[in-house]
């Protein structure tokens, strides 16, 4: 049984007040809370169990390296992955996917050739083949969303052309929570011979997935979304494509020999680890999945089903809420505009007012606020702690933003 006064209870923030209000706390797309489980593991490995990795013989060095070291199984768990050494810890997607562009895309990519993204991308996964259009003349294949404001896989792969060297996709939405059928692009696009890069942020948060069964070459998971602490983070990387990798940060921990004219470097995944890593934020990442194991990942994704369910039946009544992006497939996100005036920053400081807590702006996915003709909207993303009574909060407060800003 899914027991949520008791898993409210394992996140301390979830009791606080904000502006006089209980916290109803909807920015989970932006970053989770913490359990305490988390919060003591980051206190217990500074305050007990801290010293560097790899690097020490001594009694603490030997201990944090066995612990940190220990989540990369933790991780390939989590996501059915069979080789933990395919799993590259990064202090986040943003990084993983810098990664990928630095080491392995740029190097085999010139003139021409083309990548192809969706127009739901974040940033993280529009800005690194930026990087590789502007400095190598690569291009971008934009995929736009459908009349389902979905993205068809079929539409992602009838763009690949000879010259296509990577597709690159979110997993979900972290705008319309709309989720992407990636097992369906990465089959297609790989009888076409063509990798794929998956954007993994706000899907593994939300629904079981199974790394085994997708086949991806690029999976990127960031710990913060999580309920691991921030600056956490790793990429799955099949063992074909890791070999096919130049080092992208150079300098400690991820060599083998360093002498004055030549270097060689450590195996994967540590060829890929410069310098001395986020440590604790790791051992954290480790312990929150743990954590969200423990709950059973199929026991979260239809709690959030049923919150998502209750949230758009509520919110559809209210007919002066533009809700933006209605795939039946999307998960509990929902991005929204006010008809009239109110700008969603306004909306939002409204919203704050009654102790909800919401994003405004772009959210990081501006190619997808002009598909969608806005500039910004509100944002409500639920997380596995949020309850009907936390939505019928956000529909009273709503409503007041209607009375003020109609
Ligand atoms: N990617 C985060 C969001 O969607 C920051 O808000």
């Amino acid at each position: 049984m899914y027991d949520i006064e008791k898993i409210r209870a394992d996140f301390p923030i979830l009791s606080r007040e904000v502006n006089g209000k209980p916290l109803v706390y909807l920015d989970n797309g932006a970053s989770a809370q913490k359990p305490q489980v988390v919060i003591d593991a980051v206190t217990r490995g500074y305050a007990e169990e801290y010293a560097n990795v790899h690097r020490g013989l001594h009694y603490l060095s030997n201990l944090a390296t066995e612990k940190y070291e220990g989540v990369r199984g933790t991780i390939a768990r989590f996501l059915g992955v069979k080789d933990e050494n395919e799993i590259v810890f990064t202090s986040g997607t943003t990084e993983a996917i810098n990664l990928v562009s630095y080491a392995w895309a740029a190097p085999r990519m010139g003139p021409g050739d083309e990548i192809i993204l969706s127009a739901a991308e974040h940033h993280a996964n529009i800005i690194p083949w930026h990087f590789l259009r502007e400095r190598l003349g690569v291009k971008l294949v934009w995929v736009d969303l459908d009349a389902n404001d979905e993205i068809d896989p079929e539409a992602v792969l009838s763009a690949i052309t000879p010259k296509t060297k990577l597709i690159a996709v979110t997993h979900m939405s972290n705008v319309l929570g709309t989720v992407v059928d990636v097992k369906t692009i990465v089959a297609g696009a790989h009888e076409q011979g063509v990798p794929v890069l998956v954007d993994g942020s706000q899907a593994t948060v939300h629904m079981p997935v199974n790394l085994d069964e997708l086949g991806a070459d690029f999976y990127a998971i960031t710990g913060h979304k999580l309920y691991g602490p921030s600056g956490s983070g790793a990429i799955h990387i099949r063992k074909d494509r890791l070999a096919e990798m130049q080092p992208f940060l150079g300098g400690g921990d991820m060599i083998r020999d360093v002498g004055r004219e030549e270097v060689t470097y450590a195996d994967a995944p540590m060829k890929f680890e410069a310098g001395t890593p986020g440590i604790v934020q790791q051992i954290g990442l480790g312990v929150a999945l743990e954590y969200l194991m423990e709950l059973g990942m199929e026991n979260v994704a239809a709690h959030e089903r049923r919150l998502r369910d209750y949230a758009r039946t509520k919110l559809d009544g209210l007919n002066w809420l533009n809700i933006q992006g209605n795939s039946a497939t999307k998960g509990a996100i929902f991005s929204f505009t006010l008809e009239g005036a109110a700008h969603p920053h306004d909306i939002s400081t409204v919203l704050d007012k009654r102790g909800v807590a919401v994003r405004a702006g772009h959210h990081c996915a501006q190619p997808l606020m002009d598909v969608l003709g806005v500039s910004a909207t509100c944002r409500a993303s639920f997380g596995l702690y949020n309850t009907q009574a936390e939505v019928d909060t956000l529909v009273d407060a709503l409503e007041l933003c209607h009375e003020l800003f109609a």
